[in-house]
């Protein structure tokens, strides 16, 4: 399927296959399309690093990109999604990548649509291109997954980096450990053991923090916002308890002395610039599958859904 919607619909050999193929981009090997192609970005929610990375993505691999802006758009006069997305397909567009509010919007499409969808976000619920990213880091500075212990941090119940993360993690391999505010347990995640924040820093080969997703509360937790920091954040006294050779990793953006201490963002343990690099080659991989995929599916004339 040519479709990227969550991380557990790829097999380990697709994931490291991906992988390959970003590290590959990585050294500055190419891959480029053998006719004109057309890519629609479709964010309906505010992003930086996906948004830019996937069109820088799209411009290395000489794809022509389609920028999309929900509030210019037609969906200020009511259009659906559906609608929206049938229109770019009809317009000649290869594929669509999508950042929604809504959990699982992308279910709604399918079947219907007959172009690759790429899910850059959706809701609380997948972020597959992060995830990737992700273990591109981590593979980079550790060669495997198999024994490390990875520690997520923070607000693991609002967080699809997480979600696509602990899944993807244990079944790699890793043992995945979650610390953060009990407001902010998860209990549907059973990839990950809940441990103190200390115990969880002193015990990981990866610190991964998160971002508190204020957007998606449904009420403010002041107790929690409170000395975060000190309580569940990464403090400069936390990162002298981290095994010598353990890296920070956090998907961005960071709030600088929230869920990290700013001296940390840039320190030399922390790989949270090489992550964002890292995500233009892993969407390069990801854009070239799923073109790959429905060139082979068109030849063969499978319908998928
Ligand atoms: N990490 C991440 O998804 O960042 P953006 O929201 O800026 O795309």
């Amino acid at each position: 399927m040519p479709n990227l919607l969550m991380m557990n619909q790829l097999l380990n050999e697709d994931i490291l296959a991906i992988l390959e193929d970003a590290a590959m981009y990585a050294k500055g090997e190419g891959w480029k399309a053998e006719e004109k192609l057309f890519i629609a970005n479709l964010f309906f929610e505010p992003s930086t690093r996906t948004r830019f990375s996937f069109e820088v993505a799209e411009k290395k691999l000489d794809l022509q990109v389609l920028n999309f802006s929900a509030d210019q758009s037609s969906v200020l006069k009511g259009e659906t999604l559906y609608d929206t997305v049938k229109t770019l397909e009809a317009i000649g567009a290869n594929a669509v990548v999508i950042r929604h509010p809504q959990d699982h919007y992308f279910e709604e499409l399918l079947g219907k649509i007959n172009i690759p969808i790429i899910n850059a976000g959706d809701g609380c619920g997948h972020h597959p291109t992060q995830s990737l990213l992700d273990l591109l880091t981590i593979k980079q500075e550790f060669g495997s997954f198999d024994g490390l212990t990875v520690s997520i941090h923070g607000d693991i119940r609002h967080s699809r980096v997480a979600r696509s993360n602990a899944e993807v993690l244990s079944r790699l391999g890793a043992r995945v450990l979650f610390s953060g505010p009990k407001e902010y347990k998860d209990e549907t995640n059973p990839y990950g053991e809940y441990v103190d924040v200390d115990e969880a820093i002193v015990n990981s080969d990866v610190v991964m923090l998160l971002r508190i997703q204020h957007e998606r509360h449904m009420e403010k937790n002041t107790n929690v916002i409170n000395e975060y920091l000190e309580q569940y954040g990464l403090t400069k006294e936390r990162e002298k308890m981290m095994k010598d050779h353990a890296i920070i990793m956090h998907p961005a953006p960071v709030n600088r002395g929230v869920e990290i201490d700013t001296d940390l963002v840039e320190c030399e343990r922390s790989r949270i610039f090489k992550q964002m690099e890292n995500g233009v080659y892993v969407r390069m991989a990801v854009l070239k599958r799923a073109l790959q995929k429905k060139t082979q599916e068109e030849k063969s004339n499978v319908i998928y859904s």
